[in-house]
């Protein structure tokens, strides 16, 4: 290395040392040293300097933590070990039993226990080779999980590389995996969702969820922009334990880096335990992030091993759960939101109430059979309940001397709070729904829905741009998007000339995807792809659909009671009537050709695997589904032939293994014919 690149290079090491002792100090210890300014500052210089000399950028730069293009999904790694869950108590009776038991297996009565907070995140396994980061996977089944590297990165309190004397002083191998629990903070989590809400997206029902969609996230930039945080509480190497006691363990990965949780207790005896539990009881509230419970171990590795495991769950732990948190207070009204998908939701609007930490104003009731089963009625005294879940539940109706019965009931309304439109309830369901396809609240769905690659295939139309076309009101239903300007486009965020145009060429070139395409695009309940396809085929246009009637619907394949009544409820509706007509003003394709679907093999499921001599895997499922047939693609009890060619794989170990029918290229040849 010539001696001015062994200078950059210091000065690199040099900065980069700094970085991530800063991010140190802020990520894990929450005790920062200098200002957001300040390391922003030294982030900048990195960045300079990388981008001089990119040959010297390496993997574990605190620059690097978002990298890589979005993904299309992930791949599934095996565990160096199963990740156990735990068993559950409820009460110190249960408690003190889980005690004896360890007592007989162990034959000893001096048995030290740490106790630590049982976070509700996800689980997460963290491998490290070489010092480095290599793979974060998720706990998956517990034998396999998803490997989310990419996102896993982007956790600032995860280290990308450890120094190698940092690891030795800890007593930490090079090569070691950590697990933990991978959560998001209360705070992240309220911001994460009024941003949603201002988005028109549907909120995250918990911190848990909002952490486990972040976490399956395809792009790692929209990870790193909800900041999830990390707290490992395991180490193994080889996937055994490392160390011979679990506070051991929690005090290594402190020294090495890693974030512990700090309210953690290595206590003598039950006793011990116990008054942890309650304290921490009352303190929960004030925590920065859900906890659901205390996770009690043994400490002793050596007694771990003798204690062993259960099915699912090691014997030498258990958690102890805190009752959901609840509060009584009095139901003020019972109103009706509207969802993406039409679904009108029952909300109870509530008397404030405190409940763990937070006023409670109201509470979800579902739908009309939680609305039934409960018994209540505006007026009414209800118990609702916190559990690790944040949006309330109204758990019972209250019904004594200090708390009379409400008298109004409660119905759903016959119109759409939000559109007017007609609401139906399908029978055998317990939503409600409002079938206006124009209805306001369904708009951002149905157009992304209408715009995706297997409907209308309108490239370049995803959420960025649907959002700004619906929030500005340039389009209102599926017709606007044929009246959408270049002008129009242009005065967008992100849209230039040439993208401008594309958008239109994409447009215009939909107008000429065949009918099953504009039907399945229309978003009709339970009317998918291959429904669409049957109804094209049998109408041959989209005038007969929406003047046929139940009956006449029935009669085409696979269309039952429950699709037709669906269908038919669409049409039966004025607005939707008026969409048809300005799709067809806009020179979509409305017509199609008949086509009589033989019966040969009505009702009966193929599956195709290996290679066909004479035909190729898509002609072999015209033929099938020409005749009647239909073409699944994963074998199930449900299947009635597997056809298999030449080198076929699993699908067909499974089909011997349920005991289908498996027919060759002849075989299916002659199911054809006969
Ligand atoms: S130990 C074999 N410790 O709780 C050991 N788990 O209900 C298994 N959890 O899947 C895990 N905080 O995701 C452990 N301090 C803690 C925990 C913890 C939260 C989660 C973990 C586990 C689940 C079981």
């Amino acid at each position: 290395m010539p001696t001015a690149t062994k200078d950059i290079q210091k000065k690199i090491d040099a900065l980069r040392d700094k970085i991530r002792q800063h991010e140190y100090r802020y990520y894990v210890l929450d005790d920062p040293e200098i200002s957001d300014a300040e390391f922003d500052k030294l982030m900048e210089q990195l960045k300079h300097l990388e981008a001089e000399h990119p040959d010297l950028i390496t993997p574990d730069s605190p620059t690097q933590r978002v990298g890589g293009k979005p993904r299309e999904g992930f791949l599934k790694v095996r565990h160096s070990s199963p990740m156990l869950s735990l068993d559950n108590t409820y009460s110190e009776v249960e408690l003190r039993a889980w005690e004896r038991r360890v007592h007989e297996l162990s034959g000893r009565k001096d048995i030290e226990y740490v106790c630590e907070l049982k976070l509700d995140g996800m689980s997460m396994a963290l491998r490290y080779a070489g010092a480095q980061l290599e793979r974060g996977i998720t706990r998956g089944d517990g034998n396999v999980g998803e490997d989310v590297t990419s996102n896993v990165r982007t956790v600032r309190s995860v280290p990308l590389s450890i120094s190698k004397e940092r690891l030795k002083k800890a007593g930490l191998p090079l090569d070691f995996e950590v697990r933990g629990e991978l959560l998001m903070p209360l705070s992240g989590f309220q911001k994460m969702n009024e941003e949603r809400e201002r988005q028109g997206l549907s909120k995250f029902a918990n911190p848990r969820n909002a952490a486990a969609g972040t976490v399956r996230q395809l792009e790692p930039s929209i990870t790193a922009q909800r900041r999830l945080d990390f707290f490992g509480y395991s180490l193994l190497t080889n996937g055994r334990t490392l160390l011979d006691r679990h506070s051991e363990t929690l005090d290594a990965l402190e020294a090495a880096g890693f974030k512990v949780n700090p309210s953690r207790k290595l206590a003598n005896n039950m006793e011990e335990v116990w008054t942890f539990i309650q304290q921490w009881e009352g303190k929960r509230d004030n925590l920065p992030h859900e906890i659901d419970g205390i996770v009690v171990k043994v400490d002793r590795r050596s007694l771990q091993e003798e204690l062993g495991y259960t099915g699912k769950a090691p014997r030498w732990a258990i958690a102890y759960k805190y009752a959901a948190r609840g509060g009584t207070t009095k139901v003020e009204d019972i109103i009706v939101q509207v969802g993406r998908t039409g679904k009108l939701t029952p909300v109870a609007m509530l008397r404030p109430v405190p409940i763990g930490g937070t006023t409670v104003s109201r509470a979800t009731l579902h739908n009309m059979d939680e609305i039934e089963r409960l018994g209540v009625k505006i007026g009414d005294w209800v118990e609702v309940e916190r559990g690790g879940d944040v949006i309330p539940k109204v758990v019972r109706v209250v019904d004594d001397k200090d708390h009379p019965r409400g008298h109004k009931s409660f119905h759903m309304p016959e119109r759409c709070p939000v559109c007017g439109g007609k609401v139906v309830r399908t029978p055998g369901e317990a939503d409600h729904r409002c079938v206006n396809a124009n209805c306001p609240a369904k708009l951002r769905e149905t157009i992304l829905h209408f715009a995706a690659r297997s409907v209308m295939n309108i490239d370049g139309m995803g959420d960025a741009l649907v959002n700004q076309l619906t929030e500005r009101r340039l389009v209102n239903n599926v017709a606007d998007i044929y009246r959408i300007t270049k002008d129009d486009l242009l005065k967008l965020e992100r849209m230039g000339d040439k993208s401008a145009q594309n958008v239109l060429n994409e447009i215009e070139a939909s107008k000429k995807l065949p009918l099953q395409r504009v039907i399945y695009g229309l978003g009709i309940r339970f009317v998918g792809e291959r429904t669409a396809e049957f109804l094209a085929e049998h109408f041959g246009s989209l005038d007969s659909i929406m003047n046929a009637s139940e009956e006449e619907l029935e009669q085409v394949n696979e269309v039952g009671p429950r699709i037709a009544q669906s269908i038919a409820e669409f049409f039966q509706e004025p607005r939707n009537r008026d969409l048809v007509e300005q799709l067809r003003n806009a020179g979509l394709t409305l017509k199609g050709k008949r086509k009589e679907r033989g019966t040969k093999l009505a009702g009966q499921t193929f599956v195709l695997t290996g290679t066909l001599a004479h035909y190729s895997r898509d002609q072999a499922k015209k033929m099938i589904e020409d005749a009647g047939g239909r073409v699944a693609s994963s074998v199930s009890k449900k299947t009635d032939f597997v056809i298999a060619g030449a080198d076929a794989g699993s699908k067909l170990d499974k089909a011997r293994e349920l005991g289908v029918k498996i027919v060759d290229e002849k075989g299916m040849k002659a199911l054809l014919e006969n």
